[in-house]
């Protein structure tokens, strides 16, 4: 987690333009943040608790600088406070570093620099590398101090430092993202693109292992294993600055669930190519496996339901997290498919990595496609949803779900029927994201806006969505919910049912429907208030909200209700659903 935004460059209000950057990075994290910047030789630090969104230019008046460097925080090492929050100064203050990922030998590294004399103020493991970039540097010169210090970090981390007599930024990464924005005579650094997509469109991707510094205009790369300088390519992204902005709606969320009536037609428009070549890999591989966690967890177990109904063929699940434990299975034989919004998870990126080892193929189906994931997988399906911000996931997932529909139908050679049955799905999606049916919904919140839990069952292909939908409502409504397979309930969850427990059937006309309606029968004879997810209405169900009727792709249309309601939950709860407590976008720790 963490975000991280820097400029260097001829403009001279860099601490405030870092200020701005990293608003619109704090989706990757929000407890505190803080910039560091040069002014007049000395280096100057301003940090705060809080949401970096709440800063005005009145707060803190910042001096003349046209070199700065940022960090928003999402707490690991140490709790949330000001002292903790980046960036961290060097042992004699005349180093600076922001810091994203985990440096996971470090207390080993804080003990040796603590017998050397070093003294620690905060409970970080990024002001132990600002230390030890400082040990260096008593022999080295900075750029040379930094290439050590990275070297000892076991980890990941994406990290930008700055010292006090130098004038420049030096940035390295390692399974964290860092792109460099490349503008007239000045570049801006920053862990996603959105963050300076109004100063240019112009980027560099930095790699693992290496190492940039900008200076004097200039920008230069080092690989720090093969120590060696390295030329980097400038590419220009066709992402347009509004797609990353809020415009008139109050939120990400629910911007970018109205998005859906768009972002779903363009992952269904996929290069048929690269489908048939990924549906081959399939059918040839001795064993696929889909990976994900959270939500694209959820999204890679529909698509093993979707694989046995529609290709008859077994695949795989795990989460991200759980997959190391099957690297026992894995052959050059075996195909990798991973799920991703980000392409940053540091569990699903681990997981590739162990597969890598043993010669597997990676697939990748994810959204960002500068992302780690995309660079080291073989083949990239992109979900081409546009920037998603709201740390909740909702056109990302609906994108995800479509790709593996697509794909289990090529997998059966009816890759025109699978995209029938998309488009289909996808012009029925103006029925459901409109005025009328957010007010139908909202009443169905307003109800059960006090609840204390509330439960969601479904079967089939629509289980692993009664457990996505139960994440959604989690993390934005801080309402417990539970998603369950209709038939378990019997087995022991039904004791947590009460008089007018919220129970959320998603009943899809499938052939699960029968068995579904009994299990919600079965909860509403326990007092159980059931609301129905259903292409029509049936009398066990005390509200029903209609969705239309869209056949095997009925897990991409009954997740768009419990978006809006989970939205319309946290809203009315006075929660900020975009910024969830506890939680961040990408999750790069493991
Ligand atoms: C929940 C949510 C998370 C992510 C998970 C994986 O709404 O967004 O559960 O799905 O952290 O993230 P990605 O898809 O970026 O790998």
């Amino acid at each position: 987690m963490c975000g991280i935004f820097a400029y260097s460059g001829p403009r001279n209000n860099a601490p405030l333009l870092v200020v701005e950057g990293l608003k619109c990075l704090e989706y990757r994290g929000y407890d505190s943040w803080g910039v560091a910047y040069q002014a007049k030789g000395d280096i100057k630090i301003y940090k705060k608790v809080g949401k970096i969104g709440d800063f005005k230019a009145k707060d803190h008046k910042f001096e003349t600088s046209s070199l700065a460097i940022g960090h928003s925080r999402w707490a690991t090492h140490g709790g949330v406070n000001r002292v903790n929050a980046h960036p961290h100064f060097s042992e004699n203050k005349e180093i600076v570093l922001v810091h994203n990922g985990i440096f996971e030998n470090y207390l080993d590294t804080k003990k040796f620099l603590e017998k050397k004399g070093h003294k620690f103020i905060s409970k970080t493991d990024t002001e132990v590398i600002a230390h030890l970039i400082e040990e260096h540097a008593k022999t080295h010169s900075f750029e040379d101090s930094v290439k050590m210090a990275i070297k000892e970090i076991e980890g990941r981390y994406a990290i930008v430092v700055i010292k006090e007599d130098e004038n420049k930024i030096i940035a390295a990464r390692k399974g964290s993202p860092l792109i460099i924005g490349v503008g007239k005579n000045e570049f801006f650094i920053a862990s996603d693109i959105p963050a300076f997509l109004k100063y240019t469109n112009k980027v560099i991707y930095l790699d693992d292992n290496q190492i940039c510094t900008v200076e004097n205009k200039k920008i230069s790369f080092f690989d720090n294993i093969k120590e060696e300088e390295v030329k980097k390519r400038i590419i220009e992204i066709e992402w347009d600055i509004e797609s990353a902005e809020k415009g008139e709606h109050p939120h990400f969320m629910i911007k970018e669930i109205i998005e859906q009536k768009d972002t779903l037609n363009r992952a269904i428009n996929q290069d048929p190519k690269v489908i048939e070549q990924v549906a081959k890999e399939i059918k040839k591989a001795f064993g696929t496996y889909f990976i994900g966690c959270g939500t694209a967890g959820k999204v890679a177990l529909v698509g093993e339901y979707l694989f046995a109904k529609i290709s008859k063929k077994h695949i795989n699940f795990a989460f991200g997290s759980e997959f190391p434990y099957h690297r026992q299975f894995l052959t050059n034989k075996t195909l990798l498919i991973a799920v991703s919004q980000s392409g940053e998870t540091a569990d699903t990126l681990e997981a590739i990595e162990i597969a890598k080892e043993k010669g597997v193929k990676i697939v990748s189906i994810v959204n960002v496609e500068s992302s780690t994931m995309a660079r080291i997988s073989d083949i990239v399906i992109p979900l081409k949803a546009g920037p998603e911000k709201a740390v909740a996931s909702t056109k990302a997932t609906t994108s995800q779900l479509a790709i593996l529909t697509l794909l289990a139908y090529a997998c059966n050679g009816g890759i025109l029927e699978g995209k029938h049955l998309l488009i289909n799905a996808a012009s029925q999606i103006n029925d459901m994201i409109n005025p009328r049916y957010e007010d139908h919904i909202m009443k169905l919140a307003r109800k059960i806006k006090n609840v204390e839990s509330m439960y969601i069952i479904g079967r089939g292909m629509n289980y692993p969505i009664a457990l996505e939908a139960a994440i959604k409502l989690q993390e934005v409504s801080y309402i417990h919910a539970e998603g369950f397979a209709g038939g378990e309930l019997k087995h022991g969850p039904i004791a947590l049912i009460s008089k007018d427990t919220p129970v959320i059937a998603l009943v899809a006309n499938d052939d699960c429907k029968n068995e579904i309606i009994s299990n919600a029968t079965e909860v509403k004879a326990r007092g159980g208030y059931i609301i129905g997810v259903s292409p029509e209405n049936h009398e066990v169900f005390d509200y029903w909200i209609r969705v239309p009727d869209a056949g095997n792709a009925s897990p991409i249309l009954n997740i768009i209700p419990i978006q809006i309601l989970a939205y319309q939950l946290a809203v009315l709860r006075k929660n900020n659903p975009d910024m969830p407590r506890n939680l961040a976008k990408s999750v790069t720790v493991k």
